[in-house]
């Protein structure tokens, strides 16, 4: 095994070996960890990597005073052959070059048997109480947050409208329509979250990176970005991987700074006509939205042709006491 500090893109398979390990939790956003450890001067995360794979972890870092390690992981297929002993050498070597001059770590009530692997490495149990305090609001365990009732309306429309497509508002700026090719990560992600956190949408913010590029680079999936004279204004996701029985309206929203002037009738007519604009046509174009959702949304989709035909009552944990969604 080879040791090295985190790289740019070592990310989804560090967070596939703490998920292994079972060392995440709902509470603890992985991403947000790994991108705060990074910006720390004085802290690194140490990564063991055999034949190109990433095997073990421990992320270290010195306060001025102690050094601290967490996230120590080796890979269960790979765990009793020394690894954990060597990375956490690894760990210490790291925190020495800081004149740390002692190393410590906690070890969650649920996980005692691991207390072994540190004595056999050398590590003390000490008499000690641990206190802490969040700086940040803190992070709820999904089943301690609070529950938000929601009720979600599922929509359908069983052919074109009728009627024309609408013209774009007059801005005096120019506007383009841009469909996605292949949109990366960071692009989908900033403006999926730009978009949606307002409205608490979170089911992309609990998805992997790979999750999420899996279906929005998707031949069958197409993103469409509108812009005012560059700037995005908003977009619409359609969803055509059920073809030729349905297309679906996966996503549909403005920037909040382009809310209230027009452009989100424009947009959802214009996807609601690109989506029947093909041939075969779909069966029925399909879209939901929940009580969550901008109060006109609803009313929306029905003027611009959808009727309800289901509707489904949900419970959910609030995802911003969760931390999956940022608290505003
Ligand atoms: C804890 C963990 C990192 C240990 O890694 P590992 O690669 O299996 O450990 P090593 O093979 O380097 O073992 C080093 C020593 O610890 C001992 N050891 C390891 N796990 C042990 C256990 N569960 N019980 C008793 N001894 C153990 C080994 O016998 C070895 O001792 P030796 O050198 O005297 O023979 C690994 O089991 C793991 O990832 N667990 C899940 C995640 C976790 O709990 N992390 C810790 C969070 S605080």
């Amino acid at each position: 095994m080879e040791i090295r500090s985190f790289e740019d893109g070592d990310e989804e398979a560090l967070i596939a070996l703490w998920e292994a390990c079972g060392l995440t939790r709902p509470w603890n956003d992985p991403r947000a960890d790994i991108a705060l450890a990074r910006s720390t001067a004085s802290a690194d995360i140490l990564i063991g990597v055999q034949n190109g794979g990433i095997i073990a972890s421990a992320m270290a870092g010195f306060d001025g005073h102690r050094g601290w390690v967490y996230y120590v992981a080796v890979h269960p297929n790979a765990q009793g052959t020394g690894a954990g002993r060597k990375i956490m050498q690894a760990a210490e070597t790291f925190l020495s070059t800081y004149g740390c001059p002692k190393a410590e770590l906690i070890i969650r009530g649920s996980n005692k048997p691991v207390a072994d692997f540190y004595e056999a490495i050398g590590y003390k149990k000490e008499d000690r109480l641990l206190f802490a305090k969040w700086l940040t609001e803190p992070p709820l365990p999904q089943d301690e947050a609070p529950i938000l009732d929601v009720t979600v309306t599922f929509l359908a429309m069983g052919a074109r409208p009728s009627s024309a497509p609408r013209n774009p508002p007059v801005t005096g700026t120019p506007l383009s329509l841009q469909r996605l090719q292949k949109p990366t990560i960071s692009f989908y992600r900033y403006i999926h979250h730009t978009v949606g956190d307002p409205w608490l949408w979170y089911s992309r913010r609990a998805m992997t990176d790979e999750a999420v590029l899996e279906i929005v680079q998707d031949p069958r999936v197409e993103v469409y970005l509108l812009s005012e004279g560059g700037v995005p204004a908003g977009f619409v996701e359609l969803d055509f991987r059920k073809m030729p029985e349905e297309a679906d309206i996966a996503y549909f929203g403005l920037f909040p700074d382009f809310i209230g002037r027009g452009f989100g009738p424009y947009l959802l007519d214009w996807g609601i006509h690109t989506a029947w604009d093909r041939t075969p046509a779909p069966k029925r174009l399909t879209v939901n939205t929940c009580t969550l959702d901008h109060p006109s949304a609803l009313g929306l989709y029905q003027k611009l042709g959808f009727t309800p035909y289901a509707r489904e009552e949900q419970k959910l944990p609030d995802p911003r006491a969760t931390g999956l969604v940022p608290a505003v």
